[in-house]
């Protein structure tokens, strides 16, 4: 299973002992003894706190935007969980919504060289966040196969991964769907430039009621993210609140 090591830093707050008790579950996953069919079924057995959280927090910013018609952007897909996760809430929520399109953009091969303007962090390497060599193909099947065991699955075509980076991909994608309306984007890149181009890129697409989640709002570690949000939008454009069950995650309401 373990086919690629990491050669990075991931972000984590864990104590010597909490990572001890991450490996040692890390082990027990590996030797697993339930049936191929069965873990997959009950996965939770081995899913953590710190990532059910991000279940949890996800089900309650899509019910933010619910009601609010248009796509799902991540911008710094990684692995690409969430794009599953949002695949699966749009079909628990919305099962009839095929119009909810959702659209992933990474460069797949990790972080570029971050600038200045994002501080000195041991997650922004060059290369950092790299997925293996075709991996976009994995995950388009992977998203493909959750589509189709889900209500009206036949109707396939709800998903996009635009594989590049944001700065080019994300202005070219406007222009070949200049008609595309944002519900909701999430930005997890954290660097200053990309989430610049692509906050104000999406800014005319998004509507009343249309929401922002941001990763690394109020991080000191990741100061881009918050000074290209800060440069952008005014306060009178938009509410926010902090998730209550995760506190560097923000939600912003376009008013
Ligand atoms: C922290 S990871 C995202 C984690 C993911 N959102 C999750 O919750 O699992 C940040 C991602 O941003 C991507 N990224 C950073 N800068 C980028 C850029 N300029 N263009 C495209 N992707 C970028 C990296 O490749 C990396 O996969």
């Amino acid at each position: 299973m373990d086919t690629q090591q990491q050669t990075y830093a991931l972000e984590t707050t864990a104590n010597t002992k909490q990572q001890e008790s991450r490996n040692r579950l890390m082990e027990l996953f590996k030797n697993s003894p339930l049936p191929s069919p069965d873990l997959l079924f009950n996965l939770g057995l081995y899913t953590r706190s710190s990532l059910l959280v991000k279940f949890l927090v996800m089900y309650e910013v899509y019910q933010k935007f619910l009601n609010v018609p248009g796509v799902i952007m991540e911008f710094g897909t990684w692995w690409g969980q969430n794009l599953v996760l949002l695949e699966n809430l749009r079909s628990i929520l919305e099962p009839f919504n095929k119009q909810r399109k959702i659209i992933g953009f990474d460069t797949y091969s990790g972080y570029p060289l971050p600038t200045d303007a994002d501080g000195n962090s041991a997650v922004w390497q060059e290369g950092s966040y790299a997925t293996s060599a075709d991996y976009v193909e994995y995950l388009e099947e992977l998203i493909k196969t959750h589509e189709a065991g889900n209500v009206l699955g036949h109707l396939q075509g709800v998903h996009q991964l635009v594989k590049g980076d944001v700065i080019q991909k994300v202005p070219e994608y406007f222009t070949q769907h200049p008609e595309t309306i944002v519900a909701f984007a999430y930005f997890d890149m954290g660097l200053y430039e990309p989430t610049k181009v692509a906050l104000n890129t999406i800014k005319s697409h998004m509507v009343s009621g249309s929401v922002i989640l941001l990763d690394e709002l109020t991080w000191p570690e990741a100061p881009g993210e918050a000074l290209a949000f800060k440069e952008l939008f005014r306060p009178n454009e938009y509410s926010i609140e902090k998730i209550k069950l995760y506190p560097s995650k923000t939600i912003v309401t376009m008013k």
